[in-house]
């Protein structure tokens, strides 16, 4: 039997019905903000990758679908949803229009990471990039729309913020922490790969003997220049104002190499190990380290899959289930679902079946109303309903039946 590839799988119903719902009420709430949809391949060139996520992230060093197409270019099936986001604003010369532009997207990612309960190889996310805005605002705006979704479905979480400075406060702190980092050789192996590549990111490092080591590291918070300390205190202010909870993570560098300033992650207890729902911030250099035009960038990204495991979802009763009594009336109820089918939902029954039958069906299919065509309403022009949510019968005539929502 062939079967689906490790760390893949298919989406069925009813958690099909449930991932649409999610995306449907994800994207009112993106819309909302001010955000347009947009749609990327999911196929781009490595480089793009290399040159964002970044050479000392997970994701490029070892868990890129990555091959040679028929046409001898070298791509990858994207791990995540920015970079393409980011290409295409620049590809459509948006980087030269000015203003302020805002995307939400959703879609399959690929990583070729070792599959637990949350992890997946082929996995969703439901994103948001905004382009244009340095303001601060915007990022207590990307936060509250993460939260806003969030919220919508009554997901309990945390959330972590952290600052990670810009191009005049990061490179000093990294000499210092690059300093401390040579000092201790204990560190591992992963860590001293870090150190050269992009030495923050060893401070996320799961070893705990480096987790040790680094409670003695000089902090990121500590060394942020004045507009970024400023910054960072506003976001806090404009989070409190509005009521958010948060916790400063000085550790939360975030497994991407692209971010500046703002990075955060929403974490749910519900989860186990693989905790992060959501996480974001802001890239203000990616747009021209990709051949932009310098565009301030901030956004976020929601695991669909982890976000649908923290909520219930019963599909509401819908549409008109239709039915008959005897053989005569078979071609009647075809026709009129026909009909009906121009406005409604109608699951129709081919089989003529006891009325008993048939209302066991109706319910099992989750129809509001059943209907029902036996020797009498076919004579007398009418349909007999069953409203299922709310426990009542009628009979009608049929075109009262055809007006019915
Ligand atoms: P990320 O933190 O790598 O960020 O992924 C965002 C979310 O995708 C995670 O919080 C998690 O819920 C989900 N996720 C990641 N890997 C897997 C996996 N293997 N299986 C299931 N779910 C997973 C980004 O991808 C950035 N592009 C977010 C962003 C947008 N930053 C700025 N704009």
């Amino acid at each position: 039997m062939i079967k689906a590839l490790r760390g893949m799988r298919d989406i069925l119903p009813p958690l099909s019905q449930k991932y649409l719902y999610f995306l449907q009420e994800a994207s009112r709430i993106a819309r909302n903000y001010g955000f347009e949809y947009i749609q990327t391949p999911l196929l781009e060139e490595t480089q793009l990758f290399r040159r964002s996520v970044g050479e000392s992230s997970d994701i490029v060093g070892k868990e890129m679908y990555q091959f040679t197409d028929k046409g001898g270019n070298d791509v990858v099936l994207r791990p995540e949803g920015t970079a393409g986001v980011v290409r295409s604003f620049i590809e459509h010369k948006l980087d030269r229009q000015g203003g302020v532009h805002r995307f939400y997207y959703h879609g399959s990612m690929f990583r070729y990471e070792r599959p637990q309960k949350g992890r997946f190889r082929q996995f969703h996310q439901f994103g948001v990039e905004s382009f244009g805005e340095a303001s601060v605002y915007e990022d207590g705006a990307i936060i509250l729309l993460a939260k806003a979704i969030l919220d919508r479905f009554s997901i309990p979480y945390s959330l972590k913020i952290n600052s990670l400075g810009c191009p005049t406060c990061l490179p000093p702190y990294k000499e210092r922490l690059v300093e401390f980092l040579r000092s201790h050789d204990d560190i591992c192996d992963d860590c001293k790969r870090r150190r050269d590549l992009n030495p923050i990111r060893v401070l996320d490092c799961k070893n705990p003997t480096c987790q040790q080591i680094y409670t003695q590291a000089p902090k990121l918070l500590d060394h942020l220049c004045g507009q970024c300390e400023e910054e960072f205190g506003k976001l806090q202010e404009l989070l409190t104002a509005q009521g958010v909870a948060y916790e400063i993570d000085p550790n939360l560098v975030r497994g991407l190499d692209y971010y500046t300033k703002t990075a955060f992650e929403f974490v749910s207890s519900g989860l186990g190990a693989q905790n992060a729902v959501a996480g974001g911030g802001r890239y203000d250099r990616l747009v021209e380290q990709l051949g932009g035009k310098p565009t301030p960038a901030v956004g976020f990204a929601i695991g669909i899959e982890r976000i649908l495991d923290l909520f219930e979802y019963e599909p509401k009763r819908e549409g008109f289930y239709l039915g008959a009594l005897d053989e005569e009336c078979v071609d009647e109820i075809f026709d009129l679902a026909t009909k009906k089918r121009a406005r409604s939902r109608v699951l129709l029954e081919y089989r003529p079946k006891s009325l008993k039958a048939h209302l066991k069906a109706a319910d099992r299919q989750k129809a509001r109303y059943a209907c029902i065509i036996g020797e009498n309403e076919r004579s007398s022009k009418t349909v007999w309903i069953k409203d299922l949510e709310r426990k009542e019968e009628k009979v009608v005539p049929k075109e009262q039946f055809l007006e019915m929502e």
